[in-house]
């Protein structure tokens, strides 16, 4: 007989599933004022390397099979490139965004009116701020919401009612991680990754009861927005940088796929920030497999 206990752990072999994702190419992006403890409006920003980078981004998507739309990106609005702030689309409703800052207003009606026009609304037009994915992730049959520095307590009762999901509000404490997607990832319906110390005790207790298998994110890893991630399942796209969490993914089985982003992450966002997942298909072939 094998002793089983002497057996190496099998990671589980994780299956992709193919997404759509909506993004904002970085033609305006600028950082001219300074909503977040990133942004430096003293620091000089290179929109030709924003686009590169953001150019291999989409690359990266479309080579694993993903679907990618892009929102022609709208003048004025130099945050408009991190598109996951401009709604949240579950695959039976769609909230639009509204912001908490008056820079960014706008944007709120440039994300509605594009997905109103590619047949993914009624786009419900929120009373409470939320930013979208930033702050509201789905997580399976729940979405997962930060609150804290942009997206209120009231807008997640709102987005429980728009939604009919069950909502759970986590609260963030720490200003360098002012959005959910900068201290939470989602890597399956089940699973996630998370940097404990953006919490406070009350979330970090839900969470620790809520996902006891969850990934620790480790500080220097968060610190180059590593949780800031995209995974379809097993592909997990994510920053360069971030080289503990990556391995950690690997141990689990998942296929961590490396994108540097620096020129973007001046503006206080990295992969995640840049791309808003459409978990509906309009073609007629019906979901893509
Ligand atoms: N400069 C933007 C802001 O502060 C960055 C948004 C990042 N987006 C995100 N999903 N975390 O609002």
């Amino acid at each position: 007989m094998t002793d089983l206990t002497l057996a190496p752990r099998q990671a589980p072999e994780r299956r992709a599933r193919l997404r759509r994702y909506l993004m904002t190419p970085p033609e305006h992006f600028a950082v001219s004022y300074a909503i977040n403890p990133w942004m430096d409006p003293a620091v000089p920003v290179d929109v030709g390397r924003a686009l590169a980078e953001w150019r291999i981004l989409r690359d990266t998507y479309r080579r694993l099979g993903h679907r990618v739309d892009e929102l022609p990106a709208p003048a004025g609005l130099p945050d408009a490139v991190y598109a996951a702030n401009g709604a949240l689309v579950t695959p039976r409703v769609t909230v639009g965004a509204r912001f908490a800052y008056p820079q960014r207003a706008a944007e709120a009606e440039v994300y509605a009116d594009w997905l109103d026009r590619a047949g993914l609304g009624p786009v419900a037009r929120p009373t409470e701020i939320n930013e979208g994915e930033g702050d509201l992730l789905l997580a399976g049959s729940v979405i997962l919401a930060g609150t804290g520095f942009r997206t209120t307590r009231a807008a997640h009762a709102e987005v429980a009612r728009l939604t009919g999901l069950e909502v759970i509000t986590l609260e963030l404490v720490d200003p360098r991680f002012y959005h959910l997607d900068t201290a939470l990832a989602v890597l399956d319906d089940d699973a996630i990754a998370y940097l404990p110390s953006a919490f406070s005790p009350a979330s970090r207790a839900e969470l620790e009861r809520r996902y006891p298998d969850a990934v620790i994110a480790a500080e220097a890893d968060a610190a180059v927005l590593g949780l800031n991630l995209v995974s379809d399942g097993r592909n997990v796209i994510m920053a360069a940088a971030a080289v503990g969490l990556a391995r950690d993914l690997e141990l689990r089985g998942y296929v961590p796929v490396p994108v540097a982003m620096p020129e973007l992450l001046k503006g206080g966002g990295g992969i995640k920030c840049c791309t808003l997942e459409i978990r509906r298909d309009t073609d007629p072939e019906g979901m893509v497999p």
